[in-house]
């Protein structure tokens, strides 16, 4: 049994400054879970509080069928790769990655069987008798996750264990690393890091945490789930926002009524679109903001599609694709992400559609109006 349970857990530096907010959380018998947010939202917090590393926090850690709220770090069966790798720099490789056994009186012929059948698993063999100086960031990375491997824990807890990483190794290592979940699949693993594109490619399930201007909800959960249920149905404002890339277009508009197909809103430029949302909530005239991703304004118009026309700012090609970025956004530019070159220019009037499925409605508090 390795899932792990936090119950209302808070914790703030100093008497002021709340960190973490509230946060409930269950992660599942050998799932992948991701926290995900901006930095200095509380990500790496979290995970040492899991590791046992921070401790006076209020509400319940739970790992397997067991409270660990006062259990040492050394005994909560968990093993942490830092981003900084924190190798022994005067011991070999092997020794870096026995050491932790030979402080636990692990057997010598048990300490070899572990360390190499983790340097198998991480292709690191010809390396045992290297010092870490030898080695390239690539290679130290796998030796700090050697050294969490050869303790057979039962959670992994990686914290942006690759961002010292250039970015082709990067999508290599990320590769490495969910095949190590496919090696330990009784482990759970817990992985912090700012990356979308990481959270997205590795994650079972992701936990985003707030931060940003509205310091009352900072360090609290903005959203929990699959990493394509985020970008589908993103429960809020912050979450719309903070995935996808470029990110997800916003414009101020008015709630105009109810209607079977979903909610009729007006756009400050006076077009009229309907969403399939529930707004019956809503009163006439109340400000929503429709939000729709540069990837699903698509650029032929099919005959009674929902249009936005606006006038081009700026393109840029990247060959495969192009950035129409367009005025009219609040308060950034629209941007559309096109095939090709886009077929467009600065200053040309330019129409896009929106497939209905594909656009989001938020009320004036930023949460998202529940598709229908
Ligand atoms: N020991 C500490 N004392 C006081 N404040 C701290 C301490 N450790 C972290 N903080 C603050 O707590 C907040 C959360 O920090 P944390 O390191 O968990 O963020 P993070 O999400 O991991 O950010 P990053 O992506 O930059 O690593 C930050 O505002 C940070 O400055
Ligand atoms: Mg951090």
């Amino acid at each position: 049994m390795t899932k792990i349970t936090l119950s209302g857990v808070n914790k703030s530096f100093g008497a002021n400054f709340p960190v973490i907010r509230g946060v409930d959380l269950t992660i599942d018998d050998g799932e992948f879970c991701v926290f995900l947010g901006p930095s200095g939202c509380g990500k790496s917090t979290l995970l040492r509080m899991v590791a046992g590393l921070e401790t006076a926090y209020t509400g319940q850690i739970q790992i397997g069928d067991r409270v660990v709220d006062k259990v040492e770090p050394a005994d909560r069966e968990v093993a942490m790769v830092f981003q900084n790798y924190a190798l022994y720099p005067h011991m070999t490789v092997y020794d870096n990655m026995a050491f932790g056994l030979r402080q636990a009186k692990t057997a010598k012929d048990e300490i070899e069987r572990r360390v190499k059948e983790a340097a198998r698993i991480l292709q690191i063999e010809p390396l045992l008798d290297r010092m870490p100086k030898a080695l390239s960031g690539g290679q130290r990375q796998r030796v700090a996750i050697g050294r969490a491997i050869v303790r057979q824990p039962k959670v992994f807890l990686f914290d942006e264990p690759l961002s010292n990483l250039d970015a082709a190794l990067r999508v290599h290592m990320r590769s490495e690393i969910a095949t190590l979940h496919r090696n330990f699949p009784a482990a759970s693993m817990i992985y912090v890091t700012h990356d979308q594109t990481e959270a997205m490619a590795l994650a079972d399930k992701i936990v985003l945490l707030h931060a940003g201007k509205d310091m009352l909800k900072h360090g609290s959960i903005a959203q929990v789930g699959k990493p394509l249920d985020l970008y589908h149905r993103p429960r809020n404002l912050f979450v719309a926002g903070f995935l996808g890339s470029p990110t997800m277009n916003f414009l101020e508009a008015s709630f105009v009524a109810q209607e079977p197909a979903g909610a009729r809103v007006v756009l400050k430029g006076g077009e009229e679109i309907v969403v399939p949302v529930d707004g019956s909530a809503l009163a006439s005239g109340a400000p929503v903001t429709l939000g729709v991703r540069p990837e699903h304004l698509a650029p032929v118009a099919a005959p009674g599609a929902q249009t936005l026309t606006r006038k081009v700012s700026a393109v840029e090609h990247f060959g495969e694709y192009s950035f129409v970025y367009l005025d009219g956004g609040t308060p950034a530019p629209l941007i559309a992400k096109v095939p090709g070159d886009g077929g467009v220019k600065a200053g040309d009037s330019a129409t896009y559609q929106a497939p209905a499925d594909c656009c989001h409605l938020f009320d004036a508090d930023g949460l998202a109006l529940n598709h229908i």
